[in-house]
């Protein structure tokens, strides 16, 4: 479904050139976990904001579903990401002023193909699913960590995405935490089918994924299934 052909990433700070991304092709199918994992600065977030649509490589190919992503105006791409992509951050990036319910609405609502009717009733059910209905009425801020990550993934979940983007949705957590957060994913993965790419640089995190990409100076390094030698190259 995810086609990218030769990506590079080269920011220019004055005479200085750093290759964020180095020439990485990759291929992701639909089902997949993808974990990219790698040592700071080897080029994880510029790569999933690639994969994202947050930013444009300098040069490659990004085709989504047979769509060359070069080939979309602004508008194409905003459309494209909000009906198509979800994104987890690692600071959460809820609104403090709105109740957990509100903060899952509203991707929904950018969407104007639900009545509010149906939002709240979807929203709802992924918040059953994600196990925090009972904290609905609740502002982020009353939520422990952990619980405002699973509700910032219940808002990435609602517009049902073809994939799931997560950048160290862990980082803040303490070990108890990230894990039932890890867990999360991999029940989003395994139960809803949902396609899902997360960077980490944890390696214990990489139990749970079902295919490691590790990245090295934008390099690809390594890239195999999980439960088997991963395979050079
Ligand atoms: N906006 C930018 N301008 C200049 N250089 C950048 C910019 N963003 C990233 N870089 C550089 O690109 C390289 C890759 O950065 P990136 O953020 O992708 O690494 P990372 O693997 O996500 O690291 P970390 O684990 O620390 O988050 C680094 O050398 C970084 O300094
Ligand atoms: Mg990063």
């Amino acid at each position: 479904m995810f086609e990218i052909v030769d990506l590079q990433k080269i920011y220019r700070m004055g005479d200085v050139e750093v290759r964020a991304l180095d020439g990485v092709t990759l291929d992701i199918a639909k089902g997949e976990f993808l974990g990219i994992m790698g040592a700071s600065g080897s080029g994880k977030t510029t790569l999933l904001h690639m994969l994202g649509l947050l930013d444009e490589p300098s040069s490659g190919r990004i085709v989504i579903d047979g769509t060359d992503i070069a080939k979309l105006t602004d508008y194409e791409r905003t459309m494209f990401r909000l009906y198509k992509l979800g994104y987890v951050f690692q600071d959460y990036a809820l609104v403090p002023d709105l109740t957990v319910m509100e903060n899952v609405s509203l991707p929904a609502m950018l969407r104007k193909d639900r009545d509010d009717e149906q939002i709240k009733r979807d929203s709802y059910h992924i918040l059953q699913q994600i196990g925090l209905c009972d904290r609905r009425d609740h502002l982020p801020r009353e939520l422990s960590g952990g619980q405002q990550q699973r509700v910032s993934i219940a808002r990435a979940m609602v517009n049902k995405p073809d994939i799931l983007f997560a950048d160290e949705p862990c980082a803040n957590l303490d070990s108890e935490n990230s894990k039932m957060v890890l867990e999360l994913f991999r029940e989003i993965n395994e139960e809803m089918k949902q396609t899902i790419v997360m960077v980490s640089h944890e390696d214990w995190h990489k139990d749970y994924f079902n295919r490691i990409v590790r990245l090295k100076d934008g390099k690809v390094v390594s890239d195999g299934f999980n439960g088997k030698a991963e395979k050079a190259g």
